[in-house]
């Protein structure tokens, strides 16, 4: 199964979390530096869709910011998911493929019951709205939480609890899941 990681981070020089994560995938996984390659936000969008088209499961790997994306991410879907290619009657060059989301969440307070007041799959939920769209397999998130203050030993764990995600079958979420 062929694996892409795109990674959205605007300042990954001053990465701590998402860079770890990389160090640990990156020689079993293609890893692509989304701001690297288009620091201008001007985006190839044929070698993007010609990326997806060679992939079973695409991932998209970012800081949470804003409880949102980095805007390099929004600017990739506006871009890159394109009607009659990506959506429409004859848009299913992405169909049956696998979405991944993974995410670092700066803090971890997160739920209904606590601070934030949703979680994190919840502000999800345009990601997991676009997949549905896009005829992709949304897969159960993988998250890094606390990303802000987490310790050496709890993030040398999550490297390696994101690299066996990677190696595996991941459950697809219903629409409402
Ligand atoms: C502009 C900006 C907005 C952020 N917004 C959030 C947020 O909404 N919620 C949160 O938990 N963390 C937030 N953070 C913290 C980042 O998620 C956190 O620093 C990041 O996941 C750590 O990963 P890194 O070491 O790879 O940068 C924000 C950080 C920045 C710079």
């Amino acid at each position: 199964m062929k694996t892409i990681i795109n990674l959205f981070h605007p300042d990954f020089k001053q990465s701590r979390v998402n860079k770890k994560l990389v160090d640990q995938v990156k020689d079993e996984f293609e890893v692509r530096n989304l701001a690297e390659l288009y620091p201008d936000f001007m985006i190839d969008v044929k070698k993007e869709q010609q990326i997806l088209e060679r992939a079973d499961r695409v991932v998209l790997q970012f800081p949470m910011q804003w409880y949102s994306s980095p805007a390099l991410l929004k600017q990739w879907e506006d871009q890159v998911l394109t009607y009659g290619w990506a959506y429409g009657s004859k848009g299913t060059a992405l169909h049956g493929k696998e979405l991944l989301v993974a995410v670092t969440v700066g803090a971890d307070n997160y739920g209904h019951d606590d601070f934030v007041g949703y979680t994190v799959d919840e502000l999800l939920r345009p990601l997991q709205a676009t997949s549905h769209l896009i005829g992709m397999r949304y897969l159960k998130p993988f998250a890094v939480m606390g990303a802000s203050s987490i310790s050496d030993k709890n993030l040398q764990k999550a490297a390696e609890e994101y690299e066996q995600y990677l190696q595996k079958d991941v459950a697809a979420l219903g629409t409402f899941e």
